[in-house]
């Protein structure tokens, strides 16, 4: 079973993905996380993001991974624990950047398409709908409107302890949007054939749900 998950920056993907493999034992990939983790990579190795060449060489060099712990996972670099390090506002602001470029993505999507072979998976991103896993068993993309968005990561921030201005994070989130959606290679837009689910008045557990029972209908 491939369930896909896609839609826009802070849409509450990666939270509802993970309740789902959760319920379902089944393994959740993060794609969004293989992206940060080279742009954590480049950022420190000063690779600059618009260098098309010298990121597929990082993207090389590189290894990233998840380690899959009980209470969920972990993202590796290199070995390392940068789970906590790839949410940072660096990273966020330059990861469409780096992820735009086609050299890049043929690189993760290679990954991502492995890791999906080895058992049932719910992958969230941007692309897996229609480019990673165009035959996935079930599609999902979900939207919110940018102000819910910002004010869930708002929120999330206030609670995490991290300083956080609404404003620049409605500029983020559009900006990131903006760039994902207008790349070349696998742009963010919804498949055809996928559920659209608008949560802007959802809560997780109501989406959650709404998931389940679409994957129950596909057994
Ligand atoms: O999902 P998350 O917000 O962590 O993704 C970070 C960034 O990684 C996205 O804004 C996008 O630029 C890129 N991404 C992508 N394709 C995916 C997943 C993420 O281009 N499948």
């Amino acid at each position: 079973m491939k369930v896909a998950i896609d839609g826009p920056a802070a849409a509450g993907k990666s939270t509802v993905a993970k309740n789902i493999a959760k319920q379902l034992s089944y393994v959740y990939i993060d794609t969004g996380a293989m992206y940060r983790a080279l742009t954590l990579a480049a950022r420190r190795q000063n690779v600059n993001v618009q260098d098309e060449q010298a990121l597929a060489q990082l993207a090389n060099d590189v290894t990233i991974s998840f380690r899959y712990r009980e209470e969920g996972q972990d993202v590796l670099l290199n070995g390392d624990d940068v789970s906590h390090a790839i949410r940072e506002t660096d990273v966020t602001n330059h990861v469409s950047d780096v992820a735009k470029h086609p050299l890049v993505r043929q690189h993760l999507v290679a990954m991502q398409r492995e890791l999906a072979e080895e058992s049932n998976v719910v992958m969230d991103g941007r692309d897996i709908g229609t480019y990673v896993l165009p035959k996935a068993d079930l599609k999902v993309f979900l939207i919110a409107s940018v102000e819910e968005r910002a004010e869930r990561r708002h929120k999330e921030n206030q609670e995490k302890g991290i300083e956080s201005d609404l404003e620049q994070l409605k500029q983020d989130i559009k900006r990131r949007d903006q760039i994902d959606s207008e790349r070349e290679m696998a742009p963010l837009i919804k498949a055809d054939d996928a559920v659209e689910i608008d949560t802007t008045s959802l809560s997780i557990a109501d989406v959650t749900h709404k998931i389940l029972d679409l994957i129950r209908d596909v057994n």
